[in-house]
């Protein structure tokens, strides 16, 4: 019912006396208004009880759809939760077969230096079961060899060159006249000048030394070595006539050390060089027989005192093994 109607509803109550002449009751205006009253309160309480609803469900609507909203977030939520953990799941499994892939390539690796390293003994066996052929067939010592392979290391470390490589020239180094075990002993020890023949065959020693280290990796150095350490800076050495650099750098090394070597040694066909004459002799070479930078280092060594400090090292240790022996 609108307010109009109340309104209406109240003008039409009749509140009169039934006869004209009857005087109105005296309480017929203050009912009317009374009346009127009434109705307002109940208009206005109507009212906002109507406004209490709608507001009501106002806020229930609201609340719905906040209810809504947290619904599907918390499903979201779920959904990317189990996405996560599947997730989680997949990296532990990667990372699993990731650290056993590695610890398979780590066992391999070790398998591998195992076999290596068991190789580089075998190798290094074999260079003293050689060594001991040449010394024995050359009228060479095994103190020379010593001290080639010191003076070796020492201007191959000079050089800058990386450990291995040092080791791996100074080990090669030792052979550098393997091949000799080929030469006839009465061209090996004449102590006349040699015929142009037996020069040939004294040149030989290089070829025969390459092939007598075979194929193997190990090898590779030394082979250059037996072959070139002949050869000569400006190209008038043997057997292949290299020069500069076409001769590898261990043989380059090698050829300066064993001529300084050879000078400074006495021998049953000569006396022992003094250093500084054998030195000389070098520096002279520089340009002509040798790499005159590898010279040059050469002599940095010597005048810094390191060639003297290992010729007298080798010879100690040799005076050690001499008495072990010979105390047996
Ligand atoms: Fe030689
Ligand atoms: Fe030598």
């Amino acid at each position: 019912m609108s307010d109009d109607d109340t309104k209406d509803m109240v003008e039409t109550v009749d509140v009169s006396p039934r006869d004209p002449d009857v005087p109105q009751a005296p309480g017929a205006d203050v009912f009317r208004q009374l009346l009127h009253q009434a109705v307002r309160v109940a208009d206005m309480a109507n009212s906002q009880a109507m406004r209490m609803a709608l507001d009501f469900a106002k806020v229930y609507e609201r609340e719905q759809s906040v209810r809504k909203e947290f619904e599907n977030q918390l499903k979201q939520m779920t959904l990317m939760e189990k996405q996560a953990t599947r997730y989680a799941e997949d990296l532990a499994g990667m990372l699993r077969s990731e650290r056993e892939r590695r610890q398979e390539l780590e066992r391999a690796l070790d398998q591998e230096r195992i076999a290596n390293e068991e190789l580089r003994r075998t190798g290094l066996q074999g260079i003293s079961h050689l060594l001991l052929a040449a010394t024995i067939k050359d009228r060479t010592t095994g103190t020379h060899l010593q001290r080639v392979r010191r003076y070796v290391e020492a201007i191959a470390e000079r050089l800058g060159l990386p450990e291995e490589l040092v080791e791996e020239f100074g080990y090669s180094s030792v052979m550098h006249d393997v091949g000799k075990i080929h030469t006839p002993d009465h061209i090996l020890q004449s102590e006349h000048h040699l015929s142009d023949d037996e020069f040939s065959v004294i040149k030989q020693h290089c070829i025969d030394g390459e092939k007598m280290l075979g194929t193997a990796r190990f090898f590779e150095t030394a082979r250059g070595i037996a072959r070139e350490h002949h050869e000569r800076w400006d190209g008038k050495g043997y057997p292949d006539g290299k020069k500069g650099e076409e001769i590898s750098l261990a043989a380059r090394i090698v050829s300066i050390a064993d001529v300084f070597d050879a000078l400074t040694s006495k021998r049953p066909y000569k006396d022992a060089w003094s250093a500084e004459a054998g030195l000389k002799a070098i520096e002279a070479g520089a340009g002509e027989r040798f790499d005159p930078e590898i010279v040059a280092g050469f002599v940095a060594l010597a005048r810094e005192g390191v060639l003297e400090r290992i010729s007298s090292e080798v010879a100690a240790s040799d005076a050690d093994e001499n008495s072990g022996s010979s105390a047996k």
